[in-house]
């Protein structure tokens, strides 16, 4: 902070307890007024209002609190660039010093975090460790390994991809079959790890206003929907322009490929920007880069693990529960 921010900061901050202290006196009342003029002189439905002056133990927890901000400001850092006066203390706990970027030594808050921090590394950084080491199907299989994936995925995912993970308008949804950048365990990883950035290039301007909404029908048509009455498009002429300018990444059948992140066309759930005719042709039209962030940096590579495996998990089929016994089947038949 810059002399001149320090300066401000601590005359604001000053300021306000001094200005608190006068207002605390200013309106304090010595003694009670003489009998009669206890009250303000208006009443409402009966109701009368006192002018008591603050009861003496309440007018001393005032000044309590107000020496109380003093003392602190006067220990710890919270005046502008003032380090506070508890390092000059050899009884402190050394440990609690720091030393900042200038060599000298001080109490900091960043500390107290750091202190937190490792204590939670020591605490799950073993059990993380462990999971790493596994493959990510068996991982998928840990309860526990499933349980702290909800909750790095609540806490780092959910924005986007919803709270139950089923997506929403422009993010995918992650517990069904249809994966852009493949739904193997290693695809996932990879996709959260990196992130992934798509590249739907925009059509509008290369096949024109007629050429967009021919190859959009074509589009709806490997869908299997039935075109809207007004669509005045031509699904065989967008065959034609698909088979030009859509198959290198969407595939001779229209099927898509993990490669490029195209998704599968011909299936509405795979679909993230809409499958009504007018919806498929903005798509074509302007294009669309979806973009996912990559957590490697945040989130580091052994909590990526048990998040990929989580993600796995959600998209498998349930277990499929034991058949019964065969003695519980054949009930006894009745005499
Ligand atoms: C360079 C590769 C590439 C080409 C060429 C391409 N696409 Fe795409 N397309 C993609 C990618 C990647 C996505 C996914 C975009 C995203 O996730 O944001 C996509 C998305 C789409 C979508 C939206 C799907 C959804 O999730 O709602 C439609 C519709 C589509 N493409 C149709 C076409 C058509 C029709 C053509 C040809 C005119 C075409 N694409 C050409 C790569 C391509
Ligand atoms: C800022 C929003 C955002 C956040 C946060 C986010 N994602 Fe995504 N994610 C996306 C988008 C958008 C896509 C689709 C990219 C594309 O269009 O291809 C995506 C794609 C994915 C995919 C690939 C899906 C597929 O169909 O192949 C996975 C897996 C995934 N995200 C997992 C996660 C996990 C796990 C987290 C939390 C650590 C996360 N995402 C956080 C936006 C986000």
């Amino acid at each position: 902070m810059s002399g001149a921010w320090s300066l401000f900061v601590s005359l604001l901050t000053l300021g306000t307890l001094a200005g608190l202290l006068w207002l605390l006196l200013a309106t304090r009342k010595g003694e009670r007024q003489k009998p009669g003029e206890e009250t303000l002189k208006h009443s409402f439905d009966g109701i009368e209002e006192y002018d008591n002056p603050l009861p003496r133990w309440w007018f001393w927890l005032f000044i309590a609190t107000l020496v109380f901000a003093v003392l602190y400001l006067l220990l710890y850092p919270g005046l502008g660039n003032w380090r506070g006066l508890l390092p000059g203390y050899d009884w402190l706990d050394s440990e609690r010093q720091v030393r900042f970027a200038d060599g000298q030594r001080g109490w900091s808050g960043v500390h107290e975090w750091e202190k937190e921090m490792a204590q939670a590394e020591a605490r799950y950084g073993p059990i993380f460790a462990r999971f790493a080491s596994m493959p990510l199907e068996q991982v998928a299989k840990e309860p526990q390994a499933l349980q702290i994936g909800a909750r790095l995925f609540a806490a780092n995912c959910a924005v986007c991809h919803g709270s139950d993970a089923k997506g929403a308008y422009g993010f995918p949804n992650l517990t069904d079959a249809y994966w852009r950048w493949g739904g193997d365990p290693q695809s996932i990883k990879t996709s959260i790890l990196n992130g992934r950035q798509a590249v739907m290039p925009a059509w509008g301007a290369v096949l024109g206003e007629q050429g967009v909404r021919d190859v959009a029908a074509y589009v709806l048509a490997g869908m299997g929907r039935e075109l809207p009455a007004d669509a005045q498009a031509d699904p065989q002429a967008g065959e034609k322009l698909y088979a030009t300018t859509c198959i290198a990444c969407h595939g001779p059948q229209r099927q898509g490929n993990p490669l490029l992140g195209a998704p599968d066309l011909t299936q509405p759930g795979a679909y993230i920007y809409g499958t009504r005719f007018d919806q498929v042709q903005q798509s074509i039209r302007q294009g669309r880069q979806g973009q996912m962030p990559a957590q490697q940096a945040s989130q580091g590579d052994d909590r990526v693990h048990i998040l990929a495996a989580y993600i796995y998990s959600l998209s498998q089929p349930p277990a499929p529960t034991p058949a019964p016994p065969a003695q519980a089947v054949s009930s006894p038949t009745p005499p």
